[in-house]
């Protein structure tokens, strides 16, 4: 049947490619996308579906009421994924993640509310949970967010079960594991090294290296959030898991490896302040709903890595236009005292 989508963030990494995604497996849906394009937020993000009759663009803040009562005219379904995202930004400037992650989802929350939808999936994170020593954390486990960008999105993700106990607004949350693919912002550990690999700059690796992450390839992610949206159970939520745990130093490596660069390239440095040590999900709610992931770690990190080197028309310009990304790197580096040690990763 027939839908109109509002996903805000949509011109984001993971937003452009749910995008193209709906666009492309729905089509009897309309897409409206609402973006503030800030720094992260690109329009080319969304080049491929530029020109579909079912596409609309609308550039506006998700903390504007009046914006989003707009976006929402008309919308049965939302997907929110909207937010800063970036936790080394969130240490050095935690502002924007309050006023956009937690008062931003509000404003969605409480207009979705006030005109009334028919689903509303908030994309939340795994980080919510804090770090997880051993074991997995399930839906039901506490939430303990260590950074302020964990906290800000712990805050909406409160706020949305909030909305869907108190109002009955029909929400649905996810919680992702550590997303990569094409078009992620070189500010997150995969583009990030990658970039810097292809200009033979050093890869600043935290603390010993050893920190582990469960890898979620993009499109893995956006088919999980299709099964949720049309059949997850409003007012649960569910974990995204990639299953493919590494540590960073291990995909360092990988990163260098298949640019063939020397590992000499990654460099130890001071770590990240309330660093986590570690992210797992139990994902078998998820799978009960028939999703599982698909891509194989290795081949899809090597596509990535291998999309940015064939891809610089998409990364040139925020390297050498946005001032905002080389203070950030310089300022964020500077601090952490690039390298800890002289040593290279042996
Ligand atoms: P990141 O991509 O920032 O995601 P998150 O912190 O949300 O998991 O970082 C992934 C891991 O890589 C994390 O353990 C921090 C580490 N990291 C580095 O060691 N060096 C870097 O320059 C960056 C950006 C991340």
């Amino acid at each position: 049947m027939s839908k109109t989508v509002l996903i805000t963030g949509g011109a984001g990494f993971i937003g452009s490619h749910f995008t193209e995604y709906l666009l492309r497996h729905y089509p009897d849906y309309r897409v409206r996308v609402l973006d503030a394009l800030t720094y992260a937020g690109r329009r080319e993000n969304l080049a491929a579906v530029e020109g579909d009759p079912r596409f609309e663009f609308i550039h506006g803040d998700v903390r504007d009421k009046t914006t989003v009562r707009t976006a929402l005219e008309g919308v049965q379904y939302v997907v929110h994924f909207a937010a800063e995202t970036h936790v080394d930004r969130s240490i050095l400037d935690p502002d924007a993640f309050i006023t956009t992650d937690v008062y931003g989802t509000f404003v969605m929350l409480e207009t979705a509310r006030a005109i009334g939808v028919e689903r509303f999936v908030h994309v939340s994170t795994d980080e919510v949970y804090g770090s997880a020593e051993q074991g997995a954390f399930d839906e039901g486990a506490p939430l303990r967010p260590s950074s302020p960008y964990a906290a800000s999105k712990a805050g909406a993700d409160l706020l949305a079960q909030a909305y869907y106990r108190t109002y009955g607004l029909p929400v649905l949350i996810v919680r992702p594991s550590n997303t990569f693919g094409p078009r992620q912002y070189p500010e997150k550990l995969i583009p990030f090294f990658t970039v810097r690999a292809l200009h033979d700059q050093p890869l600043p690796l935290y603390g010993d290296g050893q920190q582990r992450r469960d890898w979620l390839y993009v499109d893995d992610h956006v088919r999980a959030i299709d099964v949720v949206l049309h059949q997850g159970q409003v007012g649960e939520a569910y974990n995204i898991a990639g299953g493919n745990e590494r540590v960073n130093l291990e995909v360092a490596r990988l990163i260098v490896q298949t640019l063939g660069k020397p590992e000499s390239l990654i460099q130890f440095v001071h770590d990240r302040p309330g660093h986590d040590r570690r992210y797992a999900l139990d994902d078998r709610k998820l799978r009960a709903l028939g999703w599982q992931p698909q891509a194989h770690f290795e081949t899809a990190l090597r596509d990535t890595v291998l999309w940015y080197a064939q891809h610089p028309e998409w990364w040139q310009p925020i390297l050498q236009q946005q001032a905002d990304y080389r203070q950030f790197v310089e300022r964020w580096y500077a601090e952490r005292s690039l390298p800890k040690t002289p040593k290279s990763a042996e």
